[in-house]
């Protein structure tokens, strides 16, 4: 395989050379923020939402903000320099960090860092098997909503899951509500409403999420973990998986996967994002 180049603050390099400092921030205390794209034939989606997103998340942080169209242009130049290297179906990761500077909490002004990657796409299986964890999410703290890199609440969910053979795993909030999971956001279908967990819930706004509110309509409206007990259908959504219908929920089976709400929503999705690139 051709070897893929990554974009580093303001040029491309490969991805065998490029270097971040071991002082970075990112690195030391997850002092950064990032987004994963989801890209098709060389073509990112949801480009313009996830560059607003990255901004929100920077500033929330009060981190130095890149101008955007300096990012978009990375995007593109990278997108275009690896085009023969993942000609399909590929995932493209944009990380800003707080840059070099003392490993603990206070910052001492350092210049952000910038690096975007093209790896390979994951493959999801077509429905999910998720688990729910005893840990919460704090729709409180301070970087709730905000897309930081400190991951670490999540890759521990995440192996829990994985080693029972599940894909995902879903959060509760402080409050008991159903939150998001590791990596996506959550749909339930109870009766028929279709109801997903409000931001004040400390979830994600995700991009796939938004457009699920608007291409298809949901409820945003707060609902107890035990609602995943009672829905008819269970769906979860990223810019990797778009819509995945739930097929068991700490073991147990869900009825309908997809049923016919998950299977609706999926083909208005499909067509839709087929229509535009950059909604
Ligand atoms: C914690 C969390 N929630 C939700 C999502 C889904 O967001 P999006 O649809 O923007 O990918 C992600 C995506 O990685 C995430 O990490």
């Amino acid at each position: 395989m051709t070897q893929p180049q990554v974009w580093l603050t303001d040029h491309l390099v490969p991805a065998d050379q490029a270097r971040v400092s071991v002082l970075d921030r990112g690195f030391s205390v997850g002092d950064g923020v990032f987004e994963t794209l989801k890209v098709t034939d060389g073509a990112a989606f949801a480009l313009t939402r996830h560059l607003n997103r990255l901004v929100q998340s920077a500033h929330g942080m009060g981190l130095q903000i890149p101008a955007v169209e300096l990012v978009r242009d990375g995007v593109e130049q990278l997108l275009a320099a690896n085009a023969q290297v993942f000609p399909e179906l590929s995932r493209l990761r944009i990380q800003l960090t707080a840059g070099s500077g003392l490993a603990g909490s206070e910052r001492s002004g350092g210049e952000p860092t910038l690096v975007i990657t093209q790896t390979a796409a994951t493959v999801w299986p077509e429905t999910s098997a998720v688990i729910t964890v005893p840990w919460t999410r704090n729709e409180h703290s301070p970087i709730a909503g905000f897309k930081t890199t400190s991951y670490a609440d999540n890759v521990v969910a995440l192996a829990r899951a994985n080693a029972v053979g599940a894909t995902e795993a879903l959060f509760a909030n402080t409050q008991g509500d159903l939150c998001e999971g590791t990596g996506s956001n959550v749909f339930v279908v109870v009766g028929d409403r279709l109801i997903t967990p409000p931001l004040s819930s400390g979830c994600l706004p995700g991009i796939t999420r938004a457009l699920v509110l608007e291409w298809i309509g949901a409820e945003e409206t707060a609902v107890p973990m035990s609602v995943l007990r009672e829905a008819d259908e269970v769906f979860i959504t990223s810019s990797t998986r778009d819509i995945s219908p739930v097929h068991s929920i700490d073991g147990q089976l869900v009825t309908h996967a997809p049923g016919p709400v998950t299977s609706a929503a999926q083909k208005v999705f499909a067509m839709r994002m087929s229509q535009t690139l950059d909604p």
